[in-house]
């Protein structure tokens, strides 16, 4: 499905519409791709699934995080283990 939402999107602003989202499949491929999306679907039954669905594929778009440096920049780069766990820590 993510292949037929990348051909579908185009390549500025991209908004799918489903109007038949049945068990909501096409947004679970737009979450992982951060494409915006609409869903149409007239069963609640399957709204609930959707919804479901969507929430578990949602990964919110990591925003920007302060570190406290702790190692001496090399040459302008930082060890791989070092920004490893730079990105591990929750500030
Ligand atoms: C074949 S299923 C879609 C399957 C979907 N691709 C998926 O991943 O589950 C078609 C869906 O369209 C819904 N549907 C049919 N007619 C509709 C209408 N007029 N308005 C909204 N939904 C409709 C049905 O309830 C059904 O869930």
């Amino acid at each position: 499905m993510k292949y037929l939402v990348k051909l579908a999107a185009p390549p500025q602003d991209p908004v799918i519409l489903d109007l038949f989202a049945g068990s909501g499949t096409t947004g679970v491929a737009c979450e992982q791709l951060k494409i915006p999306y609409i869903l149409i679907e007239r069963e609640e039954e399957y709204c609930e699934i959707i919804k479901a669905r969507v929430k578990a594929a949602h990964k919110p778009i990591r925003k920007g995080k302060v570190v406290k440096r702790q190692e001496p920049v090399q040459d302008g780069l930082l060890p791989y283990d070092v920004v490893k766990k730079m990105m591990e820590t929750e500030i």
